[in-house]
């Protein structure tokens, strides 16, 4: 089905400006029933990195080729149950080398999947094996760390959930893993990968939608049913306004960590890259024949997702709202920090940034431009020698972010949750909200505080993986 044109900023580069394709497509349904061990396990995995072939939507002429671990985007499922182990033996069959993050889960440094930073990286043909407890239950995304605009662009990611020791009462639980393609008209994935107008701009938007990896397929439900959407968005760029069928709805964790009170659905949802949400909704006794969960974008609505009544007697909905989620053994942060740093962000297009430091070494913008790198954190483009804060291990840190860009950018720091106010979380609620990548528009400023508990060095850097191409990145030290 064509959706209409999802107006990519993509002058200068794409020959095929083409019609975002979005069929009513589809949802990866899983038993709510869940796993609740009884003791300490160890799952393992093998993912192994590599070209795979899919077709990502039935109107596309042809297959995609896609870079993808185990043949497939999303990649294979992760599942375990919170406090388990999880042990990932990693096979590099790509011709660069690679390595594995695990967006937002809290593990050991070592384990965090940054080459150059906490490993080395994963040379083509070579092998690595990722072993750590997952603190946390609740919806996380892995995904490659290394060129990650290409290889994550192509398809190297997979979804992680974690589930609670004892689960909410949900009939469905739905994992809706949301992502952008910019393919020719052959349907090939457009080669412009780190292009300068992407890293000024806002990166790197598609042309096609998926939702996990696939098109055309509704999930059937029941009447009275309650759902759990498990929404991740891995876009390189795409920050994605959505819209719910018009049921009842709360949001009920964000970026894995439960809110402390479910959040009544009453607009649109913003889910900017790296960002998960999982929301409880009813479908009521009556469901409408076409509800859709719609992707929104300068005045078009594009269904994502339909939800058709399956065909089995009915029941009527739950009458209590959901409770909220246990929460994750998250220690708060102090009321008062121990410490505050400025993080100002300068550059790209329409900036003010007329020079900075690259590598040690004072450049200005022409040559900055030149080199693809243009975006400054106090001043540095890319990641400094010298940590943006080193943090004693037990200290509440606060960072202001000062976005003084034309851009927005989804920040995102490794190894920890920082508290972010519920107004700027995406919500109009009050209170604070625990998130590992925030958003934070034009011309704003923003104060996030977290406890540093989690020993090592991390990365803090814009998910946009464009942004972060271009020298969005910089670093922390805890401990
Ligand atoms: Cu999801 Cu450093 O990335
Ligand atoms: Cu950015």
């Amino acid at each position: 089905m064509r959706m209409g044109l999802l107006a990519p900023c993509t002058p200068g580069h794409s020959p095929s400006r083409r019609r975002l394709l979005a069929g009513v497509a589809a949802g990866l349904v899983l038993p709510g029933a869940a796993l609740g061990a009884a003791s300490p396990r160890v799952h393992s995995h093998i993912l192994v990195a590599g070209k795979g072939r899919q077709r990502l939507d039935p109107e596309l002429p042809d297959d995609t080729e896609t870079w993808s671990y185990n043949g497939q985007v999303p990649g294979p499922l992760i599942r375990l149950g919170q406090g388990e182990r999880l042990a990932v033996d990693f096979r590099n069959e790509l011709a660069e080398g690679s390595a594995i993050h695990w967006h937002g889960l809290r593990i050991d440094n070592a384990m965090d999947g940054v080459v150059g930073m906490t490993q080395e990286s994963v040379l083509p043909g070579e092998s690595f094996r990722y072993e750590f407890t997952v603190p946390d239950a609740g919806t996380y995304w892995y995904h490659a760390h290394q060129r990650s605009s290409e290889q994550v662009g192509r398809g190297l990611y997979g979804v992680l959930v974690v589930d609670e020791p004892e689960p909410p009462d949900v009939d469905r639980d739905v994992i809706l893993v949301l992502d952008d393609w910019r393919l020719d008209e052959t349907g090939r994935i457009h080669p412009s990968f780190g292009n300068l107008h992407d890293i000024t701009h806002e990166g790197r938007i598609g042309n096609w939608l998926t939702v996990n990896g696939r098109g055309s397929e509704t999930i059937r439900v029941g009447a009275g049913d309650r759902l759990r959407l498990r929404l991740v968005n891995t876009a390189n760029s795409l920050v994605m306004i959505l819209t719910l069928p018009p049921w009842q709805a709360w949001v009920v964790s964000l970026d894995g960590m439960p809110l402390p009170e479910p959040w009544q659905v009453r607009s649109e949802l913003v889910l900017s890259p790296g960002q998960r949400m999982d929301v409880i909704t009813d479908v009521p006794a009556e469901p409408g024949m076409d509800a859709t969960l719609d992707f929104r974008d300068r005045g078009q609505v594009i269904p994502l997702v339909g939800f058709a009544p399956a065909d089995r007697p009915g029941k009527p909905p739950r009458e209590e709202p959901p409770r909220a989620l246990p929460p994750n053994p998250v220690r708060p942060a102090a009321a008062v920090p121990d410490a505050s740093t400025p993080l100002v962000m300068r550059g790209g297009a329409m900036g003010d940034l007329d020079r900075a430091d690259y590598q040690g070494e004072m450049l200005d913008i022409r040559a900055l431009a030149r080199l693809g790198m243009v975006w400054a954190q106090n001043g540095v483009i890319d990641k400094p020698a010298a940590p943006l804060l080193s943090a004693p291990l037990g200290s509440t840190q606060e960072i202001v972010f000062e976005n003084r860009t034309a851009w927005f950018h989804g920040m995102h720091l490794h190894g920890h949750h920082f508290e972010v106010p519920g107004t700027m979380a995406g919500t109009a609620e009050s209170g604070t909200v625990l998130r590992d990548t925030v958003l934070i528009p034009p011309r704003e400023r923003l104060a996030v505080k977290f406890l540093a508990d989690n020993p090592g060095d991390w990365l803090l850097h814009c998910h946009m993986l464009e942004h972060q191409t271009g020298g969005m990145v910089t670093w922390i030290r805890v401990g």
